[in-house]
């Protein structure tokens, strides 16, 4: 026989931490599993879904990322609209296996470098590489044929665009964005995080969120001239944002020495699979990824930054360096400047990952609605902390109250990590 399977009937995925071991029992592998996993994080999550079950795993295909989805619909039935979200995760996997192929690919295929020479910029005021360019392409198109998108935001996008349909004729649009009628749901990412460290090969990553379209985004000709300005097309747009707590998915994939895509599909569990790359296919490798609560002493901070940052966040990391904090460890810094990179380590590792706000930049720099709310997403599901500057959850802050006036692109302070040294570096705001 060429295949073996399980014949548990207990769920493959309800172990924490390592990866289950397998016994052999003759032509049977059996999948030991450990506890359950924890209990739903917080009510006000959009879902509270069943994890699927895999009664029967392949000894050699193992659970690949498209059968997890599968499976994930197909143990909520009464939520038919994940049936949808099917096609939405078969194209973002599909995005990230070919970056993962364009940036292992590109000392060789001439996509190092700047793009255009030099000379773009992003709305942020960021030079884009001919990677950011790419990668944002490859996502928009492998999300804009699945026929489910509503709306994209991205950090490489001016502003949000919607997706193309035969209502080009209706409205003459100022931008070239259109908004698709059928679409279920919003997409943000960005696309390739890290991108300045890219052409040394050093670990970038994609992150992504799923939101459900929480209305039609009716576009308003405020003047009645057939013409959408784009600050009525920005209004529209807007009121599809929402905060962290209400993703239907998020995740991130890493392009290190191993391509890993990490997701939480509901916030409840978190799934690791790294790329089987000579399959082609994503496989779980780390089932109910739980950050410890106490992990490495590792902090994970832009140190050039100091001069600038709290005196209570100063206090913190001189105390945890010099081994007089609550553990009484001395911690090590690690800080890739990957937000995907350090992420994943503190996911798996432990310690606590930030980059604060500081007196030049008092929100810090990492966006709110495609790194940190999706990242947070996923700390909190492995059963770690995200919060903010002044110490909420990351997840609940809402993008449409935004004092910056950067909407889709608003920055926020984020630190996240083991509970209890996110816990104890708050700590010091308290005194
Ligand atoms: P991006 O490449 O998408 O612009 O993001 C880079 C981010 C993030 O990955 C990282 O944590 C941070 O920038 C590093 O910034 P510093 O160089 O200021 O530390
Ligand atoms: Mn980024
Ligand atoms: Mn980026």
């Amino acid at each position: 026989m060429l295949f073996a399977f399980a014949s548990t009937t207990t769920s493959f995925l309800a172990g924490s931490g390592p990866l289950p071991r397998t016994v052999s029992t003759g032509a049977t592998v059996r999948m030991t599993v450990t506890a359950e996993p924890e209990a739903a994080k917080s009510a006000e999550l959009l879902y509270d879904l069943n994890e699927p079950v895999f009664p029967e795993v392949c000894e050699f295909a193992g659970v690949t990322l498209s059968r997890y989805v599968l499976e994930m619909a197909r143990a909520n039935p009464d939520k038919p609209e994940l049936n949808e979200l099917v096609s939405v995760m078969t194209a973002v996997e599909r995005a990230c296996k070919t970056i993962s192929s364009l940036v292992r690919r590109s000392p060789m295929s001439g996509l190092t470098g700047l793009q255009e020479g030099g000379g773009a910029i992003n709305v942020q005021g960021e030079e884009q590489k001919k990677l950011d360019v790419i990668t944002n392409t490859v996502l928009k198109n492998a999300l804009k044929f699945t026929g489910k998108m509503g709306v994209l935001a991205s950090e490489e996008e001016d502003e949000p665009v919607g997706m193309e349909d035969d209502r080009a004729d209706t409205y003459k649009w100022e931008k070239e964005v259109i908004l698709e009628e059928s679409g279920k749901f919003v997409a943000v990412f960005d696309p390739l995080d890290g991108s300045s460290n890219v052409d040394a090969n050093i670990p970038t990553g994609t992150i992504f969120g799923i939101f459900e379209e929480p209305e039609a985004c009716e576009v308003i000709d405020g003047n009645g001239d057939g013409v959408v300005t784009n600050d009525e097309f920005k209004d529209c747009m807007g009121a599809t944002m929402q905060a962290g707590n209400k993703l239907v998915v998020g995740g991130y994939c890493l392009y290190s020495a191993a391509t890993e895509f990490v997701m939480s599909f509901g916030g409840k569990t978190c799934q690791g699979f790294t790329l089987d790359e000579q399959v082609g296919e994503f496989v779980l490798t780390k089932p109910n990824m739980q950050i410890p609560a106490r992990g490495k002493p590792i902090y994970s901070v832009n140190e050039a930054n100091r001069w600038a940052w709290d005196p209570e966040l100063t206090e913190y990391i001189t105390t945890i360096q010099k081994g007089e904090g609550e553990t009484g460890k001395q911690y090590s810094a690690r800080y890739i400047g990957s937000m995907v990179g350090d992420v994943h380590r503190t996911l798996l590792y432990g310690g606590i990952f930030g980059y604060p706000g500081d007196s030049k930049n008092p929100n810090g720099k990492l966006r709110l609605l495609y790194e940190a709310a999706p990242m947070a997403f996923i700390v909190e599901a492995a059963g770690g902390a995200a919060v903010s500057g002044k110490g909420e959850r990351i997840l609940e802050i809402d993008p449409t109250d935004d004092p910056t006036g950067r909407g889709v692109h608003q920055r926020v302070p984020v630190f996240l990590g083991s509970k209890d040294d996110v816990a104890e570096m708050r700590s010091y705001y308290k005194k």
